[in-house]
């Protein structure tokens, strides 16, 4: 029996189908995954050895670890870089890092009231975890995983992340520029995931914006005359489990949530760069067109000397000349 419900979920006016579930064994797998495309994956056992995370086991072996935490007003924890933050905007954001030791993160979920900030716990797991998590670490089933890298031509593994949630938590949609493995240990994620031919109805910010990769559309609440096209967006569904690992291509938009079930849960990714690329094949596939798209973002904003520019000339290049019908 599953261990949630349709209640624990958020609702929202999105269509979605369901991404399709495999077990770790199952030849389909390979080639989901190197053709881009969500898997929920089954019995991987990528994340077995570390089923016993949770805040008791994690406060006493990390407990003066200095971790990331996000603080937010709301439930949502809206990513953002601060190199990006200039003078030139106003920029508000609802949620913050934060830097505090393990024990006192643990404390302050344990006792935590409705009303207060939220806590998200976003905590790479480099060596200043303590040897104890280390060795966990190493027991990961990195065979396993590091066979998909290297049957998908992947490039490197670059990151894992610790994510340690309260319940009803919300990473807002948006897209990365690696590929993501995404494995539970605790509790149930859901996750709703758009590809990249999708971009049009999900309006992510600009490149030069602090929120850039971010959808501008907010979920709970989506000003359909700004952002029109979102009426059209058609997302893949799943609901991610302890010792499920979901698959989240490259660029595919995804936004994630912990379920209202009462619990925290625990996750853990493992990021992926991007292989190298041996042949360009015509036509381009949709990932590959946003790359271009940021590069073109990037490069005007570096010849104008000002991102706030960037906007009038793209207009100027194409309204009237690449908008007429006859084109
Ligand atoms: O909240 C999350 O688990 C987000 C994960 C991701 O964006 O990769
Ligand atoms: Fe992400």
């Amino acid at each position: 029996m599953a261990g949630w419900n349709n209640n624990q979920l958020r609702k929202y006016n999105i269509k979605f189908e369901k991404i399709p579930v495999l077990q770790h064994d199952d030849p389909k797998v390979n080639s989901l995954l190197c053709n881009n495309k969500p898997v929920l994956i089954k019995g991987s056992k990528l994340v077995s050895s570390v089923l016993n995370w949770d805040l008791d086991y994690l406060q006493k072996h990390m407990s003066s670890v200095c971790c990331n935490v996000m603080v937010s007003t709301n439930h949502k924890f809206k990513y953002y870089d601060q190199k990006k933050i200039t003078p030139s905007i106003t920029f508000k954001p609802q949620s913050r890092p934060s830097s505090m030791t393990f024990s006192e993160f643990a404390e302050r979920m344990k006792t935590w009231k409705k009303g207060a900030p939220r806590l998200y716990l976003q905590q790479t797991l480099n060596n200043s975890i303590g040897h104890h998590v280390v060795r966990d670490f190493v027991m990961f089933n990195w065979d396993w995983v590091m066979s998909k890298q290297k049957i998908c031509k992947w490039g490197a593994l670059t990151s894992n992340l610790l994510l340690i949630s309260q319940e009803g938590n919300i990473t807002p949609c948006h897209y990365d520029e690696q590929q993501n493995m995404f494995a539970v240990v605790k509790g149930y994620k859901r996750f709703i995931l758009f590809p990249p031919s999708q971009f049009e109805c999900l309006y992510p910010h600009p490149v030069h914006h602090p929120y850039d990769r971010q959808s501008q559309v907010d979920f709970d609440n989506p000003n359909y005359t700004m952002f029109p096209k979102f009426k059209d967006a058609c997302g893949y569904e799943a609901v991610v489990g302890p010792e499920d690992v979901l698959y989240i291509p490259i660029y595919w938009f995804h936004h994630v949530e912990s379920l209202m079930s009462g619990g925290y849960t625990v996750s853990i990714n493992f990021w992926f760069k991007a292989g190298p690329i041996e042949k360009i094949e015509y036509p381009l596939q949709d990932y590959q067109k946003m790359a271009i798209m940021r590069n073109v973002e990037k490069m005007l904003g570096e010849a104008l000397h000002d991102p706030n520019d960037v906007g009038s000339m793209l207009r100027t290049i194409v309204v009237g000349r690449y908008t007429s019908e006859e084109l």
